[in-house]
């Protein structure tokens, strides 16, 4: 039997920081209307989950094999750029499974003791699903590796000389972990995941049949152009098309007879000042600065995002992984470098940094290091 689950609101996106990119258009933070118009458009299973098709092919014999056995689903680890459907996906392994789904997120748990509740009050095979994994404090962290490994929970009681440890058995559960980052999670905890999967950008066809399917569970009349062009302009991000085909709809109603086509969804999105490539204000500003203050680079992360007033996290997770795909942004190990191909899009001229003596004094430090290291 295949349950309709309903992601709860997201404790995560109650910290501050994640408000940090709520407010921009093509951000792939989650905001609450997202939140709200997400539950809706959720796909329910995997036939119905469109793109990630290696992930895909991998959890069907995943499940397949584990509901053969009688068994509990190995944990998995579900990691990649943000607003790819991380959350989704982790509902629609429980729904395939035919069990209930608990979530909350690294940030969300503050002391041991909520973690141990969350634990103790799992059912017989449920998914655990822990947003933003990489954000778990040490401690709390800790309590996961006997949970993960033996389904127990070692529970200290007592204080000084008179503790001691006691061992809570638990159900066979699946923990769900996601993370934008797997390279930040702790060698011990990343071990423990039996399954380990990546989710990629998804190119224009796949955002397309998105934004189709989102328009019929919405009514909007759109046409097939219509859909391309808003998934060419979302940066390979569902989350960003579904909020993109929400604005072009109120333009639409607006400016025009209700329906979305090329034309509307077009000057919809220039009004919104999104460019033909899905590019905002802030994805210009950064190149921008890279191509004026720093030559087009390399400039180090840090003073890149001092240079704009944005965190080097927002960067490294939101923006960049979009501008690296289409080839606008190159990291190195000196920092961040501006393409040819960027500078042409900007109008702007594209100069290659002639080395400084330092620069190559560097440089053949970093090769000297990086043969060394094989
Ligand atoms: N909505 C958001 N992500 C989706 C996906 N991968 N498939 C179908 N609908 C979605």
């Amino acid at each position: 039997m295949i349950k309709k689950f309903d992601i709860p609101k997201n404790e995560a996106a109650e910290n501050e920081d994640e408000f940090a990119f709520v407010e921009r258009l093509v951000g792939t933070g989650e905001s609450d209307e997202d939140r709200e118009v997400e539950a809706g458009l959720r796909p329910q299973n995997l036939d119905e989950y469109i793109g990630q098709e290696k992930a895909k092919e991998n959890l069907k014999i995943y499940i397949e094999a584990a509901k053969l056995r009688g068994e509990s689903l190995d944990h998995v680890l579900l990691y990649g750029p943000p607003g790819l459907g991380k959350t989704t996906l982790a509902g629609i392994i429980a729904n395939e499974m035919g069990v209930n789904i608990r979530v909350t997120s690294g940030p969300a748990i503050e002391k041991q003791g909520d973690l141990a509740a969350m634990l103790t009050n799992l059912a017989e095979g449920d998914v655990l699903f822990i947003d933003e994994i990489h954000r778990l404090s040490r401690n709390i962290e800790e309590i996961l590796y006997p949970a993960m490994e033996d389904y127990a929970l070692d529970w200290i009681v007592g204080k000084g000389p008179a503790a001691r440890s006691i061992r809570i058995p638990l159900p066979r559960f699946t923990l769900i972990g996601a993370t934008t980052r797997a390279g930040q999670l702790t060698t011990p905890l990343r071990d423990r995941f039996g399954v380990l999967l990546k989710l990629e950008l998804y190119n224009t066809d796949e955002l397309a049949t998105i934004v189709g399917r989102s328009a019929g569970i919405l009514g909007i009349d759109i046409t097939s152009d219509g859909m391309r062009e808003i998934a060419r302009r979302s940066r390979g991000t569902p989350r960003v098309a579904n909020r993109l085909l929400k604005r072009v709809r109120d333009f639409a109603q607006v400016k025009g007879d209700g329906r979305i086509d090329k034309d509307i969804a077009d000057r919809a999105l220039r009004m919104l000042e999104i460019d033909e490539l899905g590019l905002d204000n802030t994805d210009r500003r950064m190149l921008e600065a890279i191509v004026k203050l720093y030559d087009g680079g390399p400039v180090g992360l840090e003073t890149l995002a001092a240079t704009i007033g944005e965190e080097a996290v927002t960067i490294e997770d939101v923006y960049e992984p979009y501008l690296m795909q289409i080839g606008f942004l190159s990291r190195t190990p000196r920092g961040r470098c501006v393409t040819r191909p960027a500078c042409e899009h900007l109008g702007l001229s594209f100069k290659r940094r002639t080395p400084s003596r330092a620069d190559e004094d560097q440089l053949s430090l970093d090769v000297f290091a990086e043969d060394e290291d094989k």
